[in-house]
């Protein structure tokens, strides 16, 4: 039975152990029980309070105590640096990876699709997807690169982290925060779903503005999981991606023996039935921002580094109106996957775990088949079910990896083709 704190964002205590927690200050001379003391900062010490996110630790022994680290080989899709040649502006989709038949875990079944900006500079975004079947048992993951926000598609998730235990299924988000050590379970066997690294600034709740102190995504409803840890003395592989690459070392215990910490850093899990959808109850329809679960601004007011946005189930009740998304080019690009069902833009060819990709300018919306159907539709209110999208926005063009590039559809393009030409007064 795992246990979470609800909230997002919060300062939370807990420990697993009584009297694990120091009280009154973070750094006591002697921690009880032996323990060490270990701060993780989020943001620099100076971020200012509103931003500023660190949690104090209290383990069995220094993350400081480890070998050097070495390359890993282990996982040849996983952040093998995408392509150097110029990027063609062309519009991408894929079909979802298939499940694995030989044993692979988590990491070594991971697959980089694309990624935008060195995570040295900080910012941007990579998606990858994961196909496992396999748990992860004496081997932890970090990533130094950035946040990853796991959307499963297939099967569940047990992500065993050095700050607790989150359980997810598909529907359901979970957050790594950078650096956080984990392994990860798959109870059902097989599992397959999405990636969203976050190289920036770290996923918030976005503004509401007139929507005003409720909806979309409410605080409350996100999951922290309380302290957890494992007592395993035995070797433990520590893969780690740090500046774009895997580096591995091995350590003579499990570092997930984190007793107890407190803080305002750490994982968490959300329920994506749990989203408030706000939308028109007159005509067109809002911009897709409306849809927005999380953002990572950028130093540009209001132009996110990603926006992490869902087309959830949802009423559809506009009239006079082209109901489904729009024709469009936008300044922002957009990498989209499907965890369910079928996306009200696209009729086929768009599957659950497959991916899309339309970088900055390039001009999409619905296909033809889409487009016709929608145009003939009687406007009587209508609920759009059993489907869940989203889109990972960013400002940063995607650059798809060379595995990307060979495994892309070949006829994406032809949705839009036979478009009948309008018809202007002679
Ligand atoms: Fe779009």
């Amino acid at each position: 039975m795992t246990h979470y704190l609800p909230g997002f964002g919060n300062h939370v205590s807990t420990e697993a152990i009584p009297g694990a927690l120091p009280i009154g200050r973070n750094s006591p001379q002697r921690p009880a029980f032996g323990l060490y003391a270990e701060q993780l900062s989020g943001t620099a010490f100076t971020a200012p309070r509103h931003e500023n996110r660190r949690s104090w630790l209290y383990r069995m022994r220094p993350t400081a105590e480890h070998p050097p680290f070495v390359r890993y080989t282990g996982a040849a899709d996983f952040a093998p640096g995408t392509s150097d040649a110029p990027l063609a502006p062309n519009r991408l989709r894929w079909d979802p990876l298939p499940l694995p038949q030989a044993p692979v875990d988590l990491i070594d079944g991971m697959t980089t699709m694309m990624a935008s900006r060195d995570p040295a500079s900080l910012n941007g975004v990579a998606l990858h997807v994961y196909a496992a079947s396999r748990d992860m048992d004496a081997r932890v993951f970090m990533n130094a690169d950035g946040e990853m926000l796991f959307v499963p598609e297939h099967g569940r998730l047990a992500l065993l982290t050095e700050l607790g235990r989150i359980d997810v299924a598909p529907g359901q988000i979970a957050l790594i925060p950078r650096g956080v050590r984990f392994r990860g379970l798959l109870p059902d066997g097989a599992a397959r779903g999405y990636v969203c690294e976050n190289h920036g600034s770290f996923f918030r709740l976005p503004d509401l503005g007139p929507i005003g102190a409720n909806g979309l995504a409410n605080p409350r409803d996100f999951e922290t999981p309380v302290a957890w840890y494992e007592d395993r003395d035995e070797p433990f592989e520590v893969v780690q991606k740090f500046m774009g690459s895997l580096w591995t070392t091995t350590i003579d215990h499990s570092p997930l023996d984190v007793v107890a910490w407190h803080g305002n850093l750490g994982p968490w899990r959300y329920d994506l039935a749990r989203f408030n959808a706000i939308n028109t109850v007159s005509f067109d329809h809002p911009d897709p921002s409306i849809f927005t679960v999380l953002t990572s601004p950028s130093d540009v007011a209001g132009r996110a580094n990603a926006d992490f946005v869902i087309f959830p189930p949802r009423w559809m009740v506009a009239e006079d109106s082209f109901r489904p998304p729009w024709f469009h080019r936008n300044v922002m690009s957009e990498a989209m996957g499907l965890i369910q069902g079928a996306y009200d833009a696209k009729a086929e060819g768009f599957q659950p775990g497959g991916i899309s990709l339309h970088n900055l300018m390039s001009g999409h919306g619905p296909d033809v088949a889409t487009w016709k159907a929608a145009s003939a539709a009687e406007l009587k209110p209508h609920k759009i079910d059993g489907t869940m999208a989203f889109m990972l926005e960013s400002c940063w063009p995607y650059r798809p990896t060379q595995t990307a590039l060979d495994r892309a559809q070949l006829d994406y393009d032809a949705v839009w083709n036979d478009f009948p030409k309008a018809k202007l007064p002679q």
